[in-house]
């Protein structure tokens, strides 16, 4: 039976554990983590893990099971992790819309798709053959990428769609993505917002990310959250309701003051999307 996640919840990351653990805010609400620091593995990461469980519900995110490669699964991972999630009672788990592989070899990046009907069928299949391993609901996505898509693709947003409602599936709505991917690539992330259907998203990732010197925006997980991301994830709390939010950060992990007082500046915006669904 898993507890309920709501509200505005953080990684449960190596570098912020220790002070996490020790000072254990209040306004973090619940954790993620990433399910392989933990599957087939022992030592600090395990026992960070059931410090962490004591006060919060936790959330799983993977990192490595890409929805939108053409290798065959490691199955074998895959009952590992479904074992793994059924301890930890979580309400979902999640894994990216992206491309992590080919021939045996693995990235540790996550590669863009091509927004293709072809890719888009591909992945909806592997959606389902994961969520049928790990027997239980399956969020994915969206990715940011940095190739341009060749021009008789779908729209990203269009893309995303095909592939939820081909596999009836969840949707992890990374806003700081969306925003990144709207900069780099020129379209409206608000009118990819209105695309989304409200139903399907379980959770929301919010992140801030690095402008090169030549405007280019990657998504590091190292830099604060910008205002615009705040502001783009107003307009999606307005439009989906307070689904549970998570501020990633994995890269330049400050002291944890600073990222609780973007927690309370996540909060703030977390109650007024709640005001505005109650009015509504
Ligand atoms: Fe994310």
């Amino acid at each position: 039976m898993s507890r309920e996640v709501t509200g505005i919840g953080l990684g449960l990351r190596y570098d912020l554990a220790t002070e996490l653990l020790t000072r254990r805010p209040a306004t973090v609400s619940w954790l993620e983590v990433h399910p392989e620091n933990y599957v087939n593995r022992g030592g600090r990461y395990q026992e960070m893990l059931e410090l962490g469980r004591r006060d919060w519900p936790v959330v799983t995110h993977g990192l490595t099971t890409c929805l939108g490669s053409v290798e065959p699964f490691d199955v074998g991972y895959l009952a590992n992790l479904r074992a793994f999630l059924s301890d930890l009672e979580v309400p979902w788990h999640s894994e990216h819309l992206c491309l992590g592989g080919v021939d045996d070899r693995f990235f540790h990046d996550l590669l863009p798709l091509p927004f293709t009907e072809e890719a888009a069928r591909i992945a909806s299949q592997r959606l389902t053959e994961v969520r049928d391993a790990i027997d239980m609901p399956l969020a994915v996505e969206n990715a940011s990428y940095y190739a341009a898509q060749c021009d008789d693709g779908l729209a990203e947003a269009d893309f995303v769609v095909e592939v939820l409602e081909r596999a009836d599936a969840k949707l992890l709505l990374d806003v700081n993505n969306i925003y990144v991917n709207s900069r780099n690539f020129d379209f409206d992330p608000k009118a990819y917002i209105d695309k989304i259907p409200p139903e399907r998203v379980v959770q929301i990732h919010v992140a801030g990310h690095f402008v090169r010197d030549d405007g280019l925006r990657i998504d590091t997980h190292g830099e604060p959250v910008p205002d615009h991301v705040y502001q783009l994830l107003d307009y999606t709390l307005g439009k989906i309701g307070p689904v549970p939010v998570l501020l990633e950060r994995d890269n330049n992990v400050p002291p944890l003051d600073e990222l609780l007082a973007e927690i309370d500046e996540l909060w703030t915006i977390y109650r007024n999307a709640t005001e505005v669904d109650r009015a509504g």
